[in-house]
C-alpha cells in the first residue's frame, strides 16, 4: 500500500457481530498486551448477554445491540474502528476501509455476515429483513399496509407471517410445507392451528408413527384467521414481537392498517414470477386474485402458479448471502457453492493467516454425522468462540481440538409461540431412504418426532414442552442402540430416563 500510512495490529476482526464480537473477545482476553482491532461497518456492536448452558450442547442467551464502548473498557488495548472494509490485500497482510485508513495484521478473522437475497435489487416495492434499521423500515411500512406479501420459506418468514396483525399477510413458500428448513410436513401441520387461533387449543391426544399428511399440491392456498372475524387485538395473543428474536423484539409491534388480528394465507408451491405495477397489469392479460381490488395496489406480483396478487409491498425473506465481495477481490480464497468462504476445522480459510466465522463462511471439515451447518445465532458464536481460540493456538503453537458444540447440531427456538428444539438430523438431511421415523402427536400441545438409522437416534424435532431433549440429546450422543425399544421410545406412559439411567 505505497504511501498509505499503515497502523498494524497483532491482531484484526473484521464484522461486529456475534462472529466477530467473541471472537475478539477470546483474542483479546488471551492475549491482553497485544495491539487488536475490531473493524466494523456499524456504530453498534452485537453482545451476547444472559448465556444459559441448558444442556451438553442446546445454549440459550439473547442478543443485545450495545455500544462499541464497552468492549474498549473491557479490552484496554483494543481498537474498534467503525468503517466498512473495502478491501483486502492477503500478500501484504492488510486492510483498506471505506474511509481510507490501512490496517496490517499478522492474524485476521472475517465475521462480516450475510444479507438477505433479495428478489430484485434496489426496488423500493422489495423489503429485505437484516438489522434493526430494516426492522424498522418494515415496522413503518406495515402500519400504514392492508395487505403484504411474504416471500420465503426459512426462520424470517416464519415468524413474520406469525408476528404481524392488522395486515392480510399472503405467504409465498416454493416448498409443500411450511418451515421446510425447520420442519417437516408433520411438524408444519402441528404448526397451522397456532395461525388459525390465539388461545392454545384443548389438547386431544392423538398418535402416529408414519406421515398420512395431505400435502397441498402446486396452487394450493389455505386460509388462517386468528380469532376469526375478531377486532382490534384478542388478549390470547402474544406480546408483540417476542417470538421475533434478538434482533426485532425490543420496541417493535408488527401492526398493519387494519384492525383484525392475524389473517395469513399460504401459496405452497411457487415463487415468485415478475414484480409489476398496476399500471403494467391492466395491460397484462394475468387476473389478480380478488377483482374487484384490480388496479388498486401500488404493486402486484405474479406467482409461478399462475396467480397475480397485489399487495402494500413485498417482504423478501428468501435465505442469504455470505458477505464476501470486498475480501475476494486480488485474493484467490476457496469460495463454496453457498458462497461462503471456506473454513477448516481451525477456522482456517484457505488465505494463510485469514480465519472466518459465523455466516460468512461456510464449515467445510468432516461434519460429525449428527451436526451440520444453519447460519443461526448459536452457530455464529460458537464458530467466533472456536476461531478465537484457534488464532490463539496457531501463534502459541498449542495444539487444538474441534470443540464439542460442533459434534451435535442443536438449536432451541420459538415459532408461533411453541417452544421448538431441534436436534442432529433434525429432518434426517443426508440419510437417504436409510431411516425410520417416529412421531408422538398432541393436537395443540406437543409433538414429537425421533429419526432412528440403523437403530440409533440420529435426529429429534421436539414441539411444545416435551421435557425429552437432554435423555434423546444423550441418546444421540452416546450413539446407543434403540432396536430394542422400538415404540416405546415413544410411549408417553412410560419415563424413557428410567431406561437408560
Ligand atoms: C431478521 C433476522 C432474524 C433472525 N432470527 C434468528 C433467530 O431467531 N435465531 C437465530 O439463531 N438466528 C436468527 N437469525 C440469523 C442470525 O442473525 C445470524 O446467523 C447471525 O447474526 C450471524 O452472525 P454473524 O456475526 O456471522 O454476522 P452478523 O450478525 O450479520 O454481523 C456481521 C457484522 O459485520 C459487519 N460487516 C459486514 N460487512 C463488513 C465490511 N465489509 N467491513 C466491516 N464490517 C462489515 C456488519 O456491520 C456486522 O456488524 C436471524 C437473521 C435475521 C436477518
Ligand atoms: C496493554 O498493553 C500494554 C503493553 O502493550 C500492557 O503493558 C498493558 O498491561 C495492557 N493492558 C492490559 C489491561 O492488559
Amino acid at each position: 500500500m505505497a504511501g498509505k500510512q499503515v497502523k498494524k495490529f497483532e491482531f484484526v476482526v473484521v464484522g461486529g457481530g456475534i462472529a466477530g464480537v467473541t471472537c475478539v473477545e477470546q483474542v483479546a482476553s488471551r492475549f491482553p498486551s497485544a495491539d487488536v482491532a475490531l473493524i466494523t461497518a456499524g456504530l453498534q456492536i452485537k453482545a451476547v448477554t444472559n448465556y444459559k448452558q441448558v444442556s451438553k450442547t442446546l445454549e440459550e442467551f439473547d442478543v443485545e445491540e450495545r455500544p462499541s464502548g464497552v468492549l474498549e473498557e473491557r479490552f484496554p488495548n483494543l481498537t474498534v474502528i467503525h468503517s466498512a472494509v473495502k478491501s483486502l490485500h492477503t500478500h501484504s497482510h492488510c486492510v483498506e476501509t471505506a474511509d481510507g485508513r490501512v490496517f496490517g495484521y499478522k492474524k485476521l478473522c472475517l465475521c462480516s455476515g450475510a444479507r438477505p437475497k433479495l428478489l430484485t435489487q434496489d426496488d423500493p416495492r422489495v423489503l429485505g429483513i437484516r438489522d434493526t434499521d430494516s426492522a424498522q423500515e418494515f415496522q413503518k411500512r406495515l402500519s400504514k399496509a392492508k395487505r403484504i406479501v411474504v416471500v420465503g420459506n426459512g426462520g424470517i418468514g416464519l415468524e413474520l407471517v406469525y408476528e404481524v396483525e392488522g395486515c392480510e399477510v399472503i405467504w409465498a413458500v416454493k416448498d409443500k410445507a411450511i418451515g421446510n428448513a425447520f420442519f417437516d410436513a408433520g411438524a408444519a401441520q402441528f404448526l397451522i392451528p397456532a395461525l388459525e387461533a390465539d388461545k392454545p387449543q384443548a389438547a386431544a391426544p392423538c398418535r402416529r408413527l408414519c406421515y398420512t399428511t395431505e400435502e397441498p399440491g402446486p396452487g394450493a392456498a389455505q386460509t388462517f384467521t386468528a380469532g376469526g372475524t375478531s377486532r382490534g387485538r384478542s388478549s390470547g395473543s402474544v406480546e408483540p414481537g417476542s417470538a421475533l428474536g434478538p434482533d426485532w423484539h425490543r420496541g417493535v409491534e408488527l401492526r398493519g392498517a387494519e384492525r383484525v388480528s392475524r389473517r395469513v394465507s399460504v401459496e405452497y408451491q411457487c415463487e415468485v414470477e415478475k414484480i409489476f405495477s398496476s399500471e403494467e397489469l391492466l395491460r397484462s392479460p394475468q387476473r389478480p386474485l380478488n377483482a374487484e381490488s384490480e388496479g388498486s395496489w401500488p404493486v402486484y406480483i405474479q406467482l409461478t402458479n399462475g396467480k397475480a396478487v397485489g399487495c402494500d409491498f413485498v417482504v423478501s425473506a428468501t435465505g442469504v448471502v455470505p458477505n464476501t465481495e470486498p475480501f475476494l477481490r486480488g485474493n484467490s480464497f476457496a469460495v463454496a457453492d453457498d458462497g461462503g468462504l471456506q473454513v477448516d476445522d481451525h477456522m482456517r480459510t484457505s488465505e494463510p493467516d485469514v480465519y472466518a466465522a459465523g455466516d460468512v463462511c461456510t464449515a467445510c471439515w468432516e461434519h460429525s454425522p449428527l451436526w451440520q451447518q444453519m447460519r443461526l445465532w448459536t452457530q455464529a458464536r460458537q464458530m467466533g468462540w472456536h476461531a478465537g481460540r484457534c488464532v490463539a493456538a496457531d501463534v502459541l503453537s498449542e495444539p487444538i481440538e474441534l470443540d464439542f458444540c460442533f459434534e451435535l447440531f442443536s438449536h432451541v427456538t420459538k415459532f408461533f409461540n411453541h417452544k421448538v428444539v431441534l436436534l442432529g438430523r433434525f429432518n434426517a438431511q443426508g440419510l437417504g431412504s436409510d431411516h425410520e421415523l417416529l412421531v408422538r402427536c398432541t393436537k395443540g400441545r406437543e409433538y414429537v418426532k425421533v429419526v432412528l438409522s440403523r437403530g440409533r437416534m440420529v435426529g429429534a424435532v421436539l414441539i411444545g414442552e416435551t421435557d425429552l431433549e437432554e435423555t434423546f440429546e444423550n441418546l444421540m450422543l452416546n450413539r446407543m442402540d434403540l432396536t430394542a425399544y422400538g415404540e416405546e421410545l415413544l410411549n408417553p406412559d412410560v419415563d424413557i430416563e428410567d431406561y437408560f439411567d
